[in-house]
């Protein structure tokens, strides 16, 4: 009997514990009407974001009439905004994630499970032929990532959260694809606390390990690591096989000249794009890509070309002038 009174007692009480909802703000309603146009689970996605989404959240015992505020960690939140406007927005949480992932605290089986990964939904399908993925797969099984450490996969560059497509995106500037990729990179390699979760490896310091290239921050804002990580490559948009450093781009002349490395990565989509409609030299100067030696400036010949027509004209003004004037 005792043993049934205190089961009861346990149930009783495991069932009047209780997470508390963070409290509904206006302006988290309105926001969440306008989720709504991209995702059809934005309530059943609310169980997550009301502890995920905030830096707390309270746990509440009612039978106790007691409740603790605890925090959320930074590493463990995702925000609404980000995630609402992410390449995969039309998800639900449990779409990727376990079911178990509806109690607190998680279950450890669901924390182990091993996640989806990008070939498993995207290889071989028709629809996504134009990302090539299985060739990105075969790139990224050479690189250094995959070869050197372990547990490291597409997810730690692609941020399941946030991840966004800039490179091919028409609304994103070269500017802007630039910075969001280095950033990719960046957090792991200006983040020490990542960085150690995957090796056992001593901090490295990007800015000593490239002091040889002069106007560093000139150049983090005008190409991205993989120009000078990743080899060439035909078939992807996006090159992904990282090589050993013995292999990066020191010279300056791969870039600095007629034929630029970066026509093959950098500019390689807005080349492809312009080429269609402008003629190529004409789409990589629109584009405000201009490195120095690597191409021509064609506003320049033209202005060279009129300036020297004008003074053949001149000079013929003057003869014909001499003449009349002469009889
Ligand atoms: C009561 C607040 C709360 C709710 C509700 C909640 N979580 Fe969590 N979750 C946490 C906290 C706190 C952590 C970090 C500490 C931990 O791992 O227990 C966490 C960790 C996680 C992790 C990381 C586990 C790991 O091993 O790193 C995942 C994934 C996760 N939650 C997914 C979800 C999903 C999906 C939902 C919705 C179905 C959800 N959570 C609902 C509080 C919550
Ligand atoms: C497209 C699949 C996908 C969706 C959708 C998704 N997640 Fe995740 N999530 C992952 C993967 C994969 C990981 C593991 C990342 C890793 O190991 O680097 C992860 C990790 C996490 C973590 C742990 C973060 C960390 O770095 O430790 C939390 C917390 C989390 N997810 C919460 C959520 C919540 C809340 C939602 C819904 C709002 C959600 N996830 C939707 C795939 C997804
Ligand atoms: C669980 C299955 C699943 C996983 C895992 C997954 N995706 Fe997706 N992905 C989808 C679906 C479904 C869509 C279409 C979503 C939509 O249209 O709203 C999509 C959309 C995309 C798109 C946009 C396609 C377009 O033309 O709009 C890209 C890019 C993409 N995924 C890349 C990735 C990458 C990279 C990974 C791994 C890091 C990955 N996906 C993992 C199912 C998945
Ligand atoms: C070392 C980091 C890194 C890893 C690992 C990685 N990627 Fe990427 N990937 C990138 C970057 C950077 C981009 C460019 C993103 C952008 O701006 O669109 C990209 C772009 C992509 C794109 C879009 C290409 C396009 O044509 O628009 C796909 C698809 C993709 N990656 C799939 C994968 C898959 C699949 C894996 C694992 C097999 C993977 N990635 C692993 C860094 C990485
Ligand atoms: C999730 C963390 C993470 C991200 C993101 C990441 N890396 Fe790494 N990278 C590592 C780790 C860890 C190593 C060390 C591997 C080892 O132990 O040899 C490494 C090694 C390297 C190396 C080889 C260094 C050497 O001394 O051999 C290069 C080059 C490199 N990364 C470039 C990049 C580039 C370029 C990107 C972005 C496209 C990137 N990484 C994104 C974690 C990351
Ligand atoms: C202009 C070409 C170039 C660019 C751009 C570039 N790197 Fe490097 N990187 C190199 C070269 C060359 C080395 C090898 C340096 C040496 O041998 O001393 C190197 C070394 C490295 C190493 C290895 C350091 C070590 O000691 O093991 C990492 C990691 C790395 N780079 C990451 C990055 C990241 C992240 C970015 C983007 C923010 C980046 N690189 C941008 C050319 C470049
Ligand atoms: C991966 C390709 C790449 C490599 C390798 C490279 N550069 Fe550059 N460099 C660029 C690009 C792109 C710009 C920016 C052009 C612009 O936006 O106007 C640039 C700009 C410059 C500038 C002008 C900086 C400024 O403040 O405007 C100088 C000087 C320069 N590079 C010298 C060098 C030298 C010296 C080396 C070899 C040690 C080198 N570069 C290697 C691509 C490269």
């Amino acid at each position: 009997m005792k043993i049934i009174i205190s089961f009861l007692l346990t149930f009783f009480l495991a069932s009047s514990l209780h997470i508390a909802a963070q409290p509904d703000s206006a302006s988290l309603s309105a926001d969440l009407e306008k989720y709504r146009e991209a995702n059809d689970f934005v309530d059943e996605n609310e169980a997550c974001f009301k502890c995920h989404a905030e830096t707390k959240y309270v746990l509440v015992d009612e039978f106790f009439g007691r409740e603790i505020t605890e925090s959320m960690c930074p590493d463990k939140m995702v925000l609404r905004d980000e995630y609402y406007d992410m390449v995969h927005k039309s998800f639900a949480c449990l779409d990727c994630h376990a079911y178990e992932y509806e109690e607190f605290p998680h279950p450890l089986e669901a924390r182990l499970e091993e996640p989806y990964q990008c070939i498993d939904c995207h290889g071989y399908d028709e629809n996504y032929a134009q990302y090539q993925f299985e060739n990105i797969e075969m790139e990224y099984m050479e690189s250094v990532h995959a070869t050197n450490v372990d547990n490291f996969s597409c997810w730690n560059c692609h941020d399941p959260h946030t991840y966004q497509l800039t490179v091919r995106d028409e609304e994103s500037t070269i500017k802007e694809a630039i910075a969001y990729n280095n950033d990719i990179c960046l957090s792991c390699h200006s983040d020490f606390s990542r960085f150690e979760l995957l090796t056992d490896r001593e901090e490295i310091s990007i800015l000593d390990t490239h002091d040889w290239l002069p106007h560093q921050a000139a150049h983090f804002g005008s190409v991205r690591c993989i120009e000078c990580h990743t080899a060439i490559s035909d078939s992807t948009l996006v090159a992904h096989h990282v090589q050993p450093i013995e292999k990066a781009v020191k010279k300056c002349a791969e870039c600095h000249s007629k034929n630029s490395i970066l026509m093959a990565s950098l500019y390689k989509h807005e080349a492809k794009e312009s080429r269609k409609k402008y003629g190529f030299i004409n789409g990589v100067i629109l584009n405000e890509a201009y490195v120095i030696g690597a191409n021509r400036n064609p506003t320049l010949v033209t202005l060279t070309i009129v300036l020297f027509l004008l003074t053949l004209g001149g000079i013929s003004i003057h003869i014909i002038a001499r003449i009349i004037f002469k009889k």
